[in-house]
Order: structure tokens, then C-alpha cells, then sequence
């Protein structure tokens, strides 16, 4: 997209409207489950029984048929339902009621960016949806001078850490890296930010809901059903892929690497977001 469409920029938000905003790859399915189960008493069952894509409306396409809740979902949504909205959109691409002083709740997730290209990778090539990614040393180059599908990461991500500098009441910040060395903790701290009342045992369900071994077996969180549709090609690359904090290691040679590290040097050189791009002990 060049620009939003003027439906994108109109969408109403809701006080109570849940809003879950993300660079494509880095951890968004893991979140809208975290949020949903926080805001749903960690109803497990009912989780289970319903897949994501029909739990969450995705505001960035406005014809959604098929596979889950659109942008006319999101408007017809019920009123007296709390409503949960996912966006991969940069920050200037919100609806107008987002995009400075944001009503409703919204988590953003970032991850670190060597293992959110390699996620990309890997998606665009088992995703039918998408043109080809063509070979990884090009994309690489492609991501890192944001000629790809939402642009520049760098922008991209420090767009919402601004937001949440700036709104931090509505805004919630959590990194990738920061859900795999202590999903239970971020879990605490996200019902605290939704301002949800649960229990000990509560938490621990989500939790292990949530962990990645669970997931990846849950056809409600495991874009199984895109795979039966022949949208999602399950034999290039599942959906829930590795779900590890390195993989990179695994596709970066040694020069690539230090050449995305002056890149990122030279872009984060302000930034107070920090990542991390090890696996913590
Ligand atoms: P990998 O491709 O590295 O495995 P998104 O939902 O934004 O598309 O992100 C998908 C990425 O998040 C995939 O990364 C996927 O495996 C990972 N992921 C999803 N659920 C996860 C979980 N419960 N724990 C760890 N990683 C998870």
C-alpha cells in the first residue's frame, strides 16, 4: 500500500477496544492468544474451540473473506462485546483515531530484527499470498532497505515505541525476546496493563496455553486450516516454525552479519529500545 484507504482511516475505535500492533513475523499470533485468553478469564476451552482469525478482526484488509474477521467485521462487531484488533500496519497507516493519541488499549511486539527477517523469510516462501521471496541473500537486502511488503522495520518498530513513550496509559511495549525468557511474567504484566483481575492459577493456564509447544498443536492458533485451504504450503515451512530467539545464526553468513550490525548501529544509534538477539540462559 501507498496509502491507507480512506475505510482503514475512518474505523471508529472503541474505549474498550484491545489493540494488538506489529511488524509481520514478530510474535503477533502469540499476542492476540496472550490477550485474548487475559481478557476472556483464561478461558482455554472456549480458545480452543475458536480459531484466532474469528476471535481478532486484522484492520489492514478491508476484503477479508474467508479467512477470518476483516475490516467490516470490525465495524459490525457487536456493541456490547469487547472488540480485538490486529494491525501489521506502520504507524502513519492507522485509522486517524490511532494514529497520535490512541484510544482503546493497544500491545505492540517487537522483535529483534536479524530473527524477524529470517521469520519473513520462511513465510513468504510457504505463503501463497505473497510473490516469492526469491533467494535469502537478495531479501536480506530487501528488508534491510525496507523494499519489502510493510517497509522499513526500523521505522516501523520505533514508530510504536514512540507511541508508547509518549501514551504509555494505552500503550504497552514488550519485545519477542522479553515473552521467551519470562512468558509468566509478561503475561502478569499485560493483565495488569488491561487492567484484568486474574488468579494465580489463571495466569499459569494461560501460560502454558500459550507456550509454544501448545500452539503449534492448537488448530485454533496453528494456521493449520490455511494449510488445508493450500494458502499456507505446510511442507515449505509450518506457520509455527521454530520459535526461537538466534535462528538467525542459521542463515546470516559472517559477512551479512556485519554488515547488518553497522546498519543497525547506524539506525538504532538513538534509539533507547534495546534487543536482544541471544537466547537468554
Ligand atoms: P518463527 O518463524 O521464527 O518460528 P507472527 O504471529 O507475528 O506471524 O509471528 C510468527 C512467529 O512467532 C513465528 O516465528 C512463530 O513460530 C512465533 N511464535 C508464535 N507463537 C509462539 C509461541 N507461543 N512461542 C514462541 N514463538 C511463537
Amino acid at each position: 500500500m501507498k496509502e491507507t484507504p480512506e475505510e482503514i482511516l475512518k474505523l471508529k475505535i472503541r474505549s474498550d477496544d484491545v489493540i494488538v500492533a506489529t511488524y509481520s513475523k514478530a510474535g503477533t499470533t502469540w499476542m492476540q492468544e496472550i490477550v485474548w485468553l487475559v481478557c476472556n478469564n483464561a478461558n482455554t476451552k472456549e480458545a480452543k474451540n475458536t480459531r484466532l482469525v474469528d476471535r481478532f478482526g486484522f484492520v489492514d484488509l478491508p476484503q477479508f473473506s474467508g479467512a477470518g474477521i476483516g475490516l467490516q467485521g470490525l465495524e459490525n462487531w457487536p456493541n456490547d462485546k469487547r472488540r480485538f484488533v490486529k494491525t501489521h500496519m506502520p504507524i502513519e497507516f492507522l485509522p486517524n483515531e490511532l494514529q497520535r493519541a490512541p484510544k482503546g488499549k493497544m500491545i505492540c511486539v517487537a522483535r529483534n530484527p536479524k530473527d524477524n527477517c529470517v521469520s519473513l523469510y520462511h513465510f513468504q516462501l510457504m505463503n501463497m499470498m505473497f510473490p516469492n521471496p526469491g533467494p535469502w541473500d537478495q531479501f536480506l537486502v530487501d528488508f534491510c532497505e525496507g523494499s519489502v511488503q510493510l517497509g522499513s522495520w526500523f521505522d516501523h518498530v520505533h514508530g510504536y515505541w514512540q507511541l508508547y513513550q509518549q501514551h504509555k496509559d494505552n500503550v504497552y511495549f514488550v519485545t519477542f525476546e522479553a515473552l521467551k525468557k519470562d512468558l509468566k511474567g509478561e503475561v502478569t504484566k499485560i493483565a495488569r496493563f488491561l487492567e484484568e483481575e486474574l488468579s494465580e492459577d489463571q495466569i499459569d493456564a494461560i501460560t502454558q496455553h500459550c507456550s509454544f509447544s501448545s500452539m503449534s498443536k492448537n488448530k485454533s492458533t496453528n494456521y493449520s486450516d490455511a494449510a488445508d485451504a493450500g494458502v499456507f504450503k505446510f511442507n515449505v515451512s509450518k506457520f509455527m516454525r521454530k520459535g526461537e530467539v538466534g535462528d538467525w545464526k542459521n542463515h546470516f553468513t559472517i559477512n551479512q552479519n556485519k554488515a547488518f550490525d553497522e546498519l543497525y548501529a547506524e539506525r538504532t544509534k538513538d534509539w533507547t529500545l534495546k534487543f536482544e538477539f541471544e537466547a537468554a540462559e
